[in-house]
């Protein structure tokens, strides 16, 4: 879980590794670093930290045509200048960057000591070049020495290696995300598209086994065997200022603050004349589903339940499992079930993991997911995007309301094909009012007092979030986003499960929002005996809930169908963990520990 860059052209490379770098950063920031070379050698310059960190070393940047650049979230080996990535050959004519994990590098590294070849940091990847290096002497051809290396690994990799005098970039990908970006003067390849947004939106996403060879001129993707492969070129819509922070302090602040164009992208077209219709799912696509299972992690989980709710009440059976722990939570699966994927990444391993096993299990697969061609998209049968447009803090915001809203509208459409199933009755008023959704949102991001609640609360021993119904997710997401990014102990509960144990916590010091948004029978006697103990309530649903009036505080959103409403009290959680992360003095996009998307298991 890294993010890796490569950029050949005519013209110095080390400016557009470095600002690449820079949006690649939520990959993982606790070390960082690049090569280049002009024929007189390949320079590294590589350190723990951050990329602003390593900006600061270099006083001047480096020439070279060509370079190679990386963002780490360590695995293997603390987050050390020496295991900061590119890493190189003994004597340093070979530097590779690498995302992924190599599962044999310790067997490999060992016969490559006894070969005489010298190691200096923990990493796993560190094989990778001493690999190629004695490939090369053996073979004389750089190609087919990287070719040969891959062949060697066992695990996952996005891989780009620079050799000493060649005017070449190599790479390879299997497992994890790279991406060919093309334009006039210059060739790129990035584990995700926004590294390279700001030079063109043309892409070719590339396929597990894919090796390609980038010189300024020209570019040649071939197989394993060197046999040439034909990917197509795709446009990508997204726009460059999507990418950037902006005029906001935090890309969290901004991502939150643009979820009503999020939210009207999301929904566009997919509404019609009161139905329900998605681009890629004609109609009957779903008529022989018996079973719906929901599979995802953190945040896409929260949403996934928020969709398993409604798939269950339009009479589908339907689970929600985490995909950390499918192998061990799902039954036996058929033909006849369907497995959703909901990621925002698209790379989430543990999600990928859960789809592979549903589908060898003879499953149908759908993915979910924020990126197009990631490998969710291409690992399901089919993919519905979200359409949230690039998220890059770490805490999932836009990402949530747009995979929430996608998936309600999912389970009609799901309803409409599955026998027996009944779409909502009152559809109509359902999608009536999510016509509306954006401009609720942006009443909620107008009127918030929820940065005055962070100030009055910002003390506490640990904060409870409770919801009942689609409650419970919104209250599960509003913990997470707040511990997350406060650092700050927050837990959510089903409402009704304060009293099993919980509640013996509860104290004047433990405030207690409760989602109280009109689908909830259990959240106002629950949050009553909470608050009898001591706790401060927070009420966040409409004026007109009855939680509202004995609550000692209140976050108050438009009124709206119960469907919607959650996400409307979901945005004034998120503006509450930012603002009580901001007076925390807490990095917000780039919280301890954390990486926004987890490619080991
Ligand atoms: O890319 P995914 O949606 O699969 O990511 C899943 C989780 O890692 C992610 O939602 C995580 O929980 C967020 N950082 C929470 O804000």
């Amino acid at each position: 879980m890294c993010g890796i860059i490569a950029r050949i052209g005519h013209d110095d490379a080390a400016e557009t590794l470095l600002s690449g770098l820079e949006n690649l950063e939520y990959r993982g920031y606790d070390s960082a670093g690049i090569a280049v070379q002009n024929g007189s050698g390949v320079k590294v310059h590589k350190c723990s930290g951050e990329v602003s960190d390593l900006k600061s070393t270099l006083d001047v940047h480096p020439n070279g045509n060509m370079g190679i650049g990386h963002t780490r979230w360590s695995t293997h080996g603390p987050p050390t200048d020496e295991n900061a990535h590119p890493h190189t050959d003994t004597v340093g004519d070979v530097a590779v960057v690498h995302n992924g994990v190599i599962d044999n590098y310790d067997e490999l590294k060992a016969d490559l000591k006894a070969n005489g070849h010298e190691f200096e940091s923990d990493t796993d990847t560190e094989v990778i070049p001493h690999l190629i290096d004695e490939y090369r002497t053996e073979t004389g051809d750089t190609e087919l020495a990287v070719r040969r290396a891959v062949d060697t690994l066992e695990g996952s990799y996005a891989i780009a290696a620079i050799v000493d005098g060649e005017n070449a970039v190599y790479a390879a990908r299997k497992g994890s995300p790279l991406v060919l970006g093309l334009n006039d003067e210059e060739w790129f390849l990035a584990s995700d598209v926004p590294a390279f947004l700001d030079y063109t939106d043309e892409v070719i996403y590339l396929e597990d086994g894919d090796i390609v060879v980038l010189n300024p001129d020209s570019y040649r993707i071939t197989d394993l065997e060197g046999s040439p492969v034909d990917r197509p070129v795709d446009t990508v819509d997204w726009d460059p200022e999507d990418a950037g922070k902006g005029e906001y302090d935090h890309y969290m602040l901004k991502e939150i603050n643009t979820q009503p164009t999020a939210l009207s992208n999301t929904i566009e077209g997919r509404v019609e004349d009161g139905d329900v219709a998605f681009e890629t799912l004609p109609a009957d696509s779903f008529e022989d589903i018996d079973t719906v299972q929901f599979v995802a992690c953190g945040t896409s989980y929260h949403a996934a339940m928020y969709g398993a709710q409604l798939l269950r009440t339009a009479g589908v059976r339907t689970e929600v499992i985490r995909a950390s722990e499918y192998e061990s939570m799902s039954g036996p699966v058929d033909e006849n079930t369907l497995v959703v994927a909901v990621t925002q990444s698209g790379e989430t391993a543990d999600t990928l993991d859960a789809v592979r096993r549903a589908t060898d299990g003879g499953a149908q697969s759908l993915a979910v997911t924020n990126v197009v061609g990631s490998t969710a998209a291409r690992t399901a049968d089919d993919a519905v995007y979200i359409r949230a447009g690039p998220e890059v803090g770490v805490a999932a915001t836009k990402t949530f309301s747009s995979q929430a809203v996608t998936l309600a509208l999912l389970t009609q459409r799901i309803a409409a094909d599955v026998p027996d199933a009944t779409p909502a009755e009152d559809r109509a008023a359902m999608l009536e009012d999510l016509e509306n959704l954006p401009q609720h949102v942006e009443t909620v991001l107008e009127t918030s007092q929820a940065e005055a609640l962070a100030r009055e609360t910002v003390d506490s021993e640990s904060y409870f979030f409770i919801g009942n119904g689609l409650g419970h997710s919104v209250a599960l997401e509003g913990a997470l986003k707040f511990k997350e990014i406060t650092y700050e102990h927050a837990e959510g509960f089903a409402s009704g499960e304060l009293k099993h144990g919980p509640l013996a916590l509860v104290t004047e010091q433990t405030p207690l929002f409760a989602v109280a948004t009109g689908d909830d029978k259990k959240t106002k006697t629950n949050a009553i005996e909470a608050q009898s103990r001591g706790a401060p309530i927070v009420a966040i649903g409409p004026d007109e809930h009855p939680l509202v009036d004995v609550a000692d505080t209140h976050l108050s959103v438009p009124d709206t169908h119960p469907v919607w409403a959650g996400l409307l009290a979901n945005v004034q959680l998120q503006l509450l963990s930012y603002h009580a992360a901001n007076l925390l003095g807490r990095p917000i996009d780039k919280p301890r520990n954390l990486a926004k998307s987890v490619t080991v298991e």
